[in-house]
C-alpha cells in the first residue's frame, strides 16, 4: 500500500473480492477443512515462489529504482527490522512469513480433523523447520505433539519459575 499507493477505486474492488473469497472459504470450511488448508498451503506456496523470484531480480540488480529503496516505517515495525532496513529485508520477511502459512496449512491438510491433534496448538518450529518443509507428514505432525506433550510435563516438573 506504501508502496504503490492504489487507488480508492482499486481498493474497493480488492475490499469487495475479499468480502466474497472471506464467505465463500468460510462455508466451504464447515464442509471441507483439508481441502481449505491444502488449497491456501497451495497459494502461500505460490507466494514464497514469487518472493524468491522477486528476491533474485533484486539481488541481480534487475529492478534498480528498488535496490536501496529503504523499507517502509509500516514494514519495519511490523516485522521488527532494524531502522535502516531496505527494502529487500521486508522481501526476506515477508517470504518468512509465507512459508510458515504454507507449512503450518499444508500440514494441517495431512491430519485426520476427527481424530488428530493441532501440533501447532503449544508451540511452532522454528525457521530451519518450516523455510525447508513443505509441511509434517501426518506421522511427523504426531512425533510433534507428542514432544510437545513431554515439553510441557518437564516445564510441570520444575514448578513455578
Ligand atoms: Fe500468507
Amino acid at each position: 500500500m506504501t508502496l504503490r499507493r492504489p487507488s480508492l477505486f482499486f481498493r474497493a474492488l480488492v475490499l469487495g473480492a475479499q468480502g466474497v473469497f472471506y464467505n465463500m472459504l468460510f462455508l466451504t470450511y464447515m464442509v471441507a477443512p483439508k481441502a481449505c488448508h491444502r488449497f491456501v498451503g497451495y497459494l502461500e506456496e505460490e507466494a514464497v515462489l514469487t518472493y524468491t523470484r522477486c528476491i533474485k531480480d533484486l539481488e541481480e540488480g534487475r529492478i534498480p529504482e528498488w535496490t536501496n529503496e529503504p523499507a517502509p516505517e509500516i514494514a519495519i515495525d511490523y516485522w521488527r527490522l532494524p531502522a535502516d532496513a531496505k527494502l529487500i529485508d521486508v522481501m526476506y520477511a515477508v517470504r518468512s512469513d509465507e512459508s510458515t502459512h504454507r507449512f503450518v496449512n499444508h500440514s494441517l491438510a495431512n491430519l485426520n480433523t476427527k481424530t488428530d491433534v493441532n501440533p501447532f496448538a503449544f508451540r511452532e518450529p522454528d525457521m530451519h523447520v518450516k523455510g525447508k518443509k513443505i509441511g509434517f507428514e501426518r506421522e511427523e505432525a504426531a512425533k510433534y505433539v507428542e514432544e510437545s506433550h513431554d515439553l510441557y510435563l518437564q516445564e510441570k516438573e520444575k514448578g513455578p519459575a
